[in-house]
């Protein structure tokens, strides 16, 4: 059991947080942001992922997690240090330090002389951000003050980031000291993954090489998809066809309007940007970001097509946030396509289950929120389907019908069964799917020929 500081009560921050604290250690959460640990301490979490403000207050009640402003509350009596402060992306594409820097500046003034500490970077940070800690706290701190930094970067999904924390798949370790890189390794023993000590700037890689080429497995499907509408080939077999080679694997080949969220779109761009300023030329990675950018352009154009002219139309969007299960809107599709919509001259009108009071900040006035889904659909000539909520596939489709002035359906997330649709009447238009069967048979050498088993 360890006295343990968490600098950032932000999504990272929290999470790490709880499941410490679950796992035994006594938690102290730091964050500049009076309002937000009020708020906490009050029992109230500021982001929604499921399970985790039970997860707090039941760590709160057991006196094993609490939260203060106070730096000097929190760091002195702690052995390890962990900054979760986001790094959100600078004007010139690079991830902005200024948090980063502020807590490490914190932290080194308020360094124990009696113990040595470990600083643990837990944040998405550039490779070399080890080394810029390492020298603010040697610049802050005591000249007694013993302490080493050690890259321990977090691969947290929204909305099952719990589950991630406690079942992961690797735990990285970045350090050039062993003995405090094995200290942070003892905080996880009772996980049974593989964990992989390395240098510091190779931890950091890591993290962005994973979300890049989880990104790239995206745009890759999604170019696949355009080939496939090409050519009349289904690009959700193709999927299940390239994903059971296990070199390849099944996961993240969903073909859809792109990527979107905190962490993709940010760290692609960051690593683009590392990589231009380390005279490389990263060209997958612009392709990657390419690819995703044109795939919400050629979400709007298809849209257009599917009415004759979006100009005077209305557009039932349903789904804001950038994936299913979060109110999370940052980067999301939906931000591109409904300006874009509104551009073409149509009317917006939209629902989203859980990212309503987000989106209303940002999206211009003229867009109309609605109550429900059913409402969104009211009078619309075309229903385009933007985030994958579970609740949109087991929609009465035929009340839906019903509602709308043209039964029109663009699906972005390919969530629907499209012979169903359209056996329902609907016209009905995915990602890479063949606009109707006859146009798939047409390249089948037999109409016979078995294609799924
Ligand atoms: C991601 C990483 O998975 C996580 O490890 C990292 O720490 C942070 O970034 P997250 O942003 O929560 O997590 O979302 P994720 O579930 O990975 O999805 C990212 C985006 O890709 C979403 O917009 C999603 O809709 C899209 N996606 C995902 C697809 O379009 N197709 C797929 O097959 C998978």
């Amino acid at each position: 059991m360890s006295n343990i500081t968490i600098v950032g009560c932000g999504y990272v921050g929290l999470v790490t947080g709880a499941v410490l604290s679950k796992l035994g250690n006594n938690v102290i959460g730091v964050d500049i942001d009076s309002e937000r640990i009020a708020k906490l301490n009050a029992g109230i979490c500021p982001i929604y992922e499921p399970g985790l403000v039970e997860l707090i207050n039941e760590q709160s009640r057991n006196g094993k997690l609490r939260f203060t402003t106070k730096y000097e509350e929190a760091i002195p009596d702690s052995r390890f240090v962990f900054i979760c402060v986001n790094t959100p992306p600078s004007p010139h594409g690079g991830a902005d330090m200024r948090f980063v820097r502020n807590a490490a500046r914190e932290i080194g003034r308020n360094l124990s002389v009696q113990h040595k500490t470990i600083v643990i970077n837990k944040s998405t940070m550039p490779p070399g951000s080890g080394d810029m800690v390492e020298a603010i706290l040697s610049e802050e701190a005591q000249p007694e003050a013993e302490f080493a930094v050690v890259a321990n970067p977090e691969f947290l999904r929204e909305g099952s980031a719990l589950h991630d924390m406690l079942n992961p798949d690797r735990i990285v370790l970045g350090s050039k000291d062993q003995e405090a890189a094995e200290a942070v390794a003892s905080l996880y023993s009772s996980f049974t993954c593989p964990i992989l000590l390395t240098n510091i700037r190779t931890a950091e890689m890591i993290k962005y090489a994973a979300n890049a080429f989880l990104a790239m497995k995206i745009s890759f499907i999604n170019e696949m998809a355009q080939i496939c509408e090409a050519i009349g080939a289904d690009v959700r077999q193709v999927s299940t066809g390239i994903g059971l080679d296990k070199r390849i694997g099944t996961y993240f080949l969903q073909a859809g309007i792109g990527f979107g969220g905190s962490c993709f779109p940010k760290d692609a761009q960051a690593l683009e940007y590392v990589a231009s300023i380390s005279d490389c030329y990263p060209r997958i990675l612009k392709a990657v970001l390419e690819v995703n950018r044109e795939s919400r352009r050629k979400f709007v154009t298809k849209i257009d097509k599917v009415v004759g002219g979006l100009y005077g139309k209305t557009v039932g969007v349903w789904g804001l946030a950038f994936k299913a299960n979060t109110d999370d809107i940052r980067e999301a599709p939906a931000l591109d396509i409904i300006p874009e919509l509104l551009s073409r001259g149509a009317n917006v009108k939209v629902y989203d289950p859980a990212a309503m009071e987000n989106a209303r900040r940002i999206l211009p006035e003229r867009v109309s929120f609605c109550e429900n889904a059913y409402a969104a659909a009211e009078n619309a000539h075309v229903l385009a389907i933007v985030t994958d909520w579970e609740q949109f596939r087991s929609i009465d489709l035929i009340k839906v019908k019903k509602l709308m002035t043209t039964s029109k359906i663009v699906d972005g997330r390919n969530i629907f069964d499209p012979e169903l649709v359209r056996g329902l009447g609907f016209e009905y238009v995915g990602i890479g799917i063949p606009c109707c069967p006859s146009e798939s048979e047409r390249y089948l050498p037999q109409a016979s020929v078995p294609i799924w088993h």
